[in-house]
């Protein structure tokens, strides 16, 4: 009897097990849209794409020796395989984003695309690994999105083959449990604040700027800096304090000062930024974010005031043998201390 019971036990955890590996996520169809391409679209999905959420960091060629690891020329949404340095649970690829039929989203519905974004289930329902940024991304109104999709459907097709993404255990299951349905998602208030709390999520200023465990944001403590992130082998980079604290946020920081701080990297974004180590070298999407329109920056500034302040010191660069000496950062020391 006992025997039996052992036994029932043991069939139903593996077919449980089996069910959370193969079966799961429980994901609804893609949603039946049809983006029209209308010229405002295409406009507002370039500037999402290119300079709010910086789709390009992950989904194009870029490269590693320059500071902010800019796009190579002609590799926009190409997809790449992220680098082993960065301590990934196994091979990570980001898509290849541009409409190549056979190795792009060419042949994907819009619908397909929007679930994935918001969703992260992947075209074929498996779940997306969340290194792309979906739960961020689960808050990009309709109008953004479709923007998205508009716009994506415009870059220079680039036949590129990648490897097949494949996750290790554990995360391969925790993985499934992650991806959530989202439905109609409508435009934030205009006031400045909404605006901004809407742009710190898509843009990824939360996820990068607070510290998380578990997959979550540590309560109280958004925005305070500290997610510790791995470049390469033995390059970390540290995310800065942005809650208002006087002393280790940005509490003193003006408005201009603010807005300096993204347009200084204007010059880089134009053109080609220096070489740097990777010790040195920054996630920050600098040269991205420092397209970002005054009007919208100036909302994040008003939202970020509101925000919880927390005292929490961050050393940037801690792997940097001198910390001062960082090629991307030569015009910062007209900043108030930190
Ligand atoms: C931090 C890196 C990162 C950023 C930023 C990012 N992605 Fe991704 N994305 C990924 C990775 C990695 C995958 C593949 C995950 C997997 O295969 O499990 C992916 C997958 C996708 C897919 C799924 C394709 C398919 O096969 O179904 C789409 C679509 C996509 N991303 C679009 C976007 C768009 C649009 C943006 C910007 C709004 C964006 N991504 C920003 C990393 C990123
Ligand atoms: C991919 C992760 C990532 C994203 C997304 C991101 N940041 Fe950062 N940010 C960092 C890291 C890491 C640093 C510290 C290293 C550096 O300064 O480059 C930093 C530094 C900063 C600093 C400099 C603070 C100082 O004291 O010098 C500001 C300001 C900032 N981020 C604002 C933002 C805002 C606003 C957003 C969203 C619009 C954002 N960041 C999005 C990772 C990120």
């Amino acid at each position: 009897m006992l025997r039996k019971i052992l036994l029932a036990a043991v069939c139903l955890f593996g077919a449980g097990a089996a069910y959370v590996a193969f079966l799961l996520p429980s994901h609804r169809a893609a949603p039946d849209v049809r983006v029209e391409r209308t010229e405002a679209r295409l406009a507002r999905g370039k500037y999402l794409y290119e300079h709010v959420a910086n789709c390009g960091d992950c989904h194009s060629g870029i490269d590693e020796s320059r500071f902010g690891f800019p796009v190579i020329p002609g590799e926009a949404g190409k997809g790449r395989v992220m680098p082993a340095g960065m301590g990934l649970p196994g091979t990570v690829v980001a898509a290849n984003l541009t409409p190549d039929p056979e190795t792009g989203i060419g042949s994907l519905t819009d619908g397909q695309i929007i679930r994935a974004v918001r969703e992260g289930i992947g075209h074929d329902g498996r779940p997306l690994f969340p290194l792309m940024p979906y739960a961020e991304y689960s808050s990009l109104s309709d109008d953004d999105v479709q923007a998205l999709v508009a716009y994506l459907r415009t870059l220079p097709a680039i036949r590129h083959q990648l490897p097949s993404t494949k996750v290790s255990f554990p995360m391969n299951v925790i993985m499934r449990f992650l991806p959530k349905p989202v439905d109609s998602v409508p435009s934030p208030p205009s006031d400045p604040v909404s605006r901004g709390k809407y742009l710190t999520r898509i843009s990824g200023c939360r996820f990068c700027h607070s510290p998380f465990e578990k997959g979550r944001p540590v309560e109280g403590r958004d925005f305070s800096g500290g997610h510790e992130f791995q470049l390469a082998a033995n390059a970390r980079v540290v995310s800065a304090n942005l809650t208002p604290d006087q002393e280790t946020g940005i509490g003193r920081w003006t408005e201009q000062e603010f807005l300096d701080q993204f347009a200084q990297f204007r010059e880089y974004a134009a053109g080609t930024p220096p070489k740097v180590d990777y010790p040195y070298n920054t996630n920050m999407p600098w040269l991205g974010l420092s397209g970002v329109s005054d009007s919208d920056l100036k909302a994040i500034f008003a939202y970020l005031k509101t925000v919880n302040p927390v005292r929490n010191a961050v050393v940037t660069h801690p792997d940097a043998p001198e910390e001062r000496n960082i090629p991307g950062y030569r015009k910062r020391t007209a900043l108030p201390p930190r």
